[in-house]
């Protein structure tokens, strides 16, 4: 029953979203498990067990290994960080914007792009499995450490980023591991605590995007440290249930590095593979699987059939990826330095640069502050400005905050082949405007503001950092940050450096460049400040994409994947000290603060252009399959009844410059639903129009768009009644109304 609601639903839903490149889509797995099988017919106990169980850390080239099997031309399999690049490799790859600001970009195409690309990347040097992208932590916490890995904390769009990036990957041949699942919403006591959600919760908000990514063939899935519901992630059965029953995987689930903890109970619930093969606790350096696998088959625990289940999983990931097929052997050590890697960046930068510039969201613009017209004078102020004098690879794994922030810290990194900073960027148009550049690049509030008193532009650089909870980074004298955010505000007394300056420079820009949102309420009371452009950790292109927007090279489109607080505790979550009881349900981010009342300083979806568009003539056509009507949906193919809906509408740019807009569709569920979020995501186009012109648009609508989860028959139900349909800028500035 579980089964067939969700494998009919994603399995159509798959074969309606118009054309996977190959190597993706649910149908196709079924070749590879016949190789598979045959080849799991040659190998012995022993070679299975080394298939499924990493050769310890720093047992291999990769962050994850496992032993080859030359019977079957089966290498030692290379599982290698991170969701943006490849980790620990030195210079010959590219370091990519994260996460949070690729999703910030809202478009399917650069999305597409950066994982092919990355793909390829990860490839060149011979890695099978790449350890992306990110779902979980979906960012229900604001302060949560790694929420910048991932792309946002809306599942819809969540769903879409990890559609286009891992179809993206997996084009170039390289397996994507879709991770964790589930429930990993902080850093803080990651490894025992349980995150305790009910089952519509569960769905609607964290599996919702991990479904996407399984029905666009994700590889592998990696389940995560905490325990869901009271037991841990990689040994829950439920856990497990979800992942293979309802949403039908083919894949493997890999384990988090030493998130095994048990020889049988792990295996009989469903972990395939287990990494990277030791257990550094109990006692230290002991084995969960190896050799206490094929003791625990020999003896009956374990039955052989499970194992042959593992291995058939893994082999038919690689054998479906083409990794058979003259794929290149590893060509790096990540634990020498990551160097003698073959340069695989191509072109890439370019790329990067655009996303670099996409992800940007202009929060306030006054005055014309932008964009700059050959200013005569510029003060730079701030460490963020320029990169970390010590070298923009200094601290290992990016666990500092020193100069530019241009990504997080922790497993999620990769190291910078370069890095362009903003005062480079700068620098290098200020030659050609002829406009002087006058640099204060500490925090200093008396240097920043004499630098400032003396320049026509004062750009101010502030930032916010997190990341992976084995590394504390220091954010102000005595207050660390372990992985999660302390608070919400800028780092290094940002605040006070923005005042300084303001107080001293009537057109005062801010650049944020943070891992997510932060309280600009101090920075916004300050009348000197004309423009704010909110950043993203935007990779080594960050000082190119940012020139390219200041300087109106293209107009802005970013726009906020989540919500802008005027005050943390607006928000209706926090990190938790025990475990957490998931109180606040779906309502996390715009959900709780539409449902609650509560006014944004800037809401989810916002983001302001240098020109303005125009929405009109809404149109929304329901076909309910359900009354017989037989005929599919425009867009969607005979027998297709997965897309459910169709909403259309044009936008028009009344500006006078070209600009991206990306507009975005809400849904109100009818009253005959549980209570559910006043607006809900469904549907989001990003369209590039020159003024004067205008542009249609369709959203189309699948089942599930339209659906809750209904607990009790364990699928997703369509309401009836009638449905709200907002078509908007942003989820608070809503153009165009109507129902369906
Ligand atoms: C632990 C992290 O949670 C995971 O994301 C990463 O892939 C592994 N370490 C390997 O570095």
């Amino acid at each position: 029953m579980l089964n067939l609601a969700w494998a009919t639903i994603l399995l159509l839903a798959d074969i309606a979203s118009a054309s996977p490149p190959s190597g993706s889509g649910l149908g196709d797995w079924g070749p590879a498990y016949t190789k598979a099988k045959a080849a799991l017919a040659k190998l012995s106990l022993s070679d299975k067990v080394g298939l499924v169980t990493g050769v310890t850390w720093e047992g291999g080239s990769c962050v994850g290994n496992t032993s080859p099997a030359s019977k079957i031309g089966y290498p030692s399999l290379c599982l290698q960080d991170s969701p943006l690049g490849v980790r620990f490799v030195n210079g010959s790859t590219t370091a990519w914007p994260a996460g949070i600001h690729v999703g910030a970009t809202w478009d399917r195409s650069l999305l597409n792009a950066r994982g092919a690309a990355m793909g390829a990347e990860s490839k060149g040097v011979g890695v099978n499995v790449q350890l992306g992208p990110v779902a979980g932590p979906l960012g229900k916490i604001a302060e949560a450490g790694r929420n910048w890995e991932g792309f946002t904390n809306d599942p819809y769009l969540s769903g879409i980023a990890m559609q286009q990036t891992i179809r993206g990957m997996q084009s170039s041949g390289v397996q994507a591991c879709a991770k964790h699942f589930i429930l990993n919403e902080q850093e803080l006591n990651r490894q025992s605590m349980s995150g305790n959600a009910d089952d519509r919760t569960l769905h609607e908000l964290y599996i919702w995007p991990f479904a996407d990514a399984i029905y666009n063939g994700a590889a592998s899935v990696m389940c995560s440290y905490n325990q869901v519901n009271g037991t841990f992630a990689c040994e829950s059965e439920k856990v497990m249930q979800i992942l293979k029953g309802e949403l039908n995987f083919q894949g493997f689930v890999v384990s988090d590095w030493n998130a095994q903890s048990s020889t049988v109970n792990s295996a009989v619930s469903g972990l395939d593979m287990t990494m990277p093969g030791s257990d550094f606790n109990s006692p230290p350096g002991s084995i969960y699987w190896g050799q206490n696998l094929i003791n625990a088959v020999n003896s009956g625990s374990v039955p052989q059939s499970r194992v042959d289940d593992m291995v058939t999983r893994i082999l038919a990931s690689w054998y479906r990826l083409g990794q058979d097929q003259n794929y290149p052997p590893v060509l790096f050590n990540s634990f020498n330095g990551g160097n003698g890697a073959p340069d695989v960046k191509g072109d890439h930068g370019t790329l990067a640069r655009t996303i670099a510039g996409d992800g940007i969201v202009l929060l306030k613009n006054s005055k014309n502050a932008l964009p700059l017209s050959k200013p005569k004078s510029i003060a730079l102020v701030g460490q963020d400005a320029i990169v970390n004098p010590a070298g923009a690879n200094a601290c290992s794994d990016r666990g500092c905050d020193t100069g530019l922030m241009a990504m997080g810290w922790g497993s999620g990194t990769s190291e910078f082949p370069y890095l362009v900073a903003p005062y480079d960027a700068i620098s290098a148009q200020s030659k050609i405007d002829g406009t002087k550049v006058i640099l204060s690049s500490t925090d200093s509030t008396a240097s920043g503001a004499q630098a400032a008193a003396q320049a026509d532009v004062a750009m101010v650089f502030i930032n916010a950092d997190s990341g992976e909870g084995y590394i504390s980074v220091q954010n102000v004298p005595g207050d660390t940050s372990a992985g999660d955010r302390n608070n919400l505000n800028a780092w290094h007394n940002g605040d006070q450096l923005v005042a300084a300056v303001a107080a001293v420079n009537k057109n005062t820009i801010v650049v944020v460049h943070s891992v997510g949102p932060i309280i600009l309420e101090n920075i916004l009371a300050q009348p000197n400040v004309t423009a704010v452009v909110f950043s993203g950790p935007a990779g080594e292109e960050s000082g190119n994409g940012l020139a390219d927007i200041i300087y109106g090279r293209k107009s802005p489109s970013g726009k906020l994947p989540y919500t802008i607080a005027k005050k943390a505790t607006d928000y209706n979550t926090a990190v938790v000290p025990g475990n957490d009881p998931y109180t606040e349900g779906l309502f996390i981010d715009y959900r709780h603060f539409d449902q609650a009342g509560i006014t944004p300083r800037y809401e989810f979806g916002y983001g302001l252009s240098y020109t303005t568009f125009s929405y009109s003539n809404l149109k929304t056509n329901f076909y309910d399959h359900s009354a017989g009507n037989t005929k599919p949906i425009p867009g969607g193919k005979q027998g297709d009844f997965d897309n459910v809906a169709t909403v259309t509408m044009t936008v028009t740019n009344t500006g006078k410059v070209a600009g991206a807009e990306i507009s975005q569709l809400y849904i109100g569920l009818p009253s005959s639903a549980p209570t559910s979020p006043p607006k809900q995501l469904r549907g989001f186009h990003k369209n590039l129009i020159q003024p004067g012109k205008s542009q249609d648009v369709t959203f189309i609508l699948r089942r599930r768009d339209l659906s809750y989860w209904d607990v009790p028959s364990q699928s997703w139900k369509v309401p009836s009644g009638t449905f709200n349909v907002y078509v908007g800028a942003s989820s608070r500035d809503i153009r165009l109304k109507g129902t369906m």
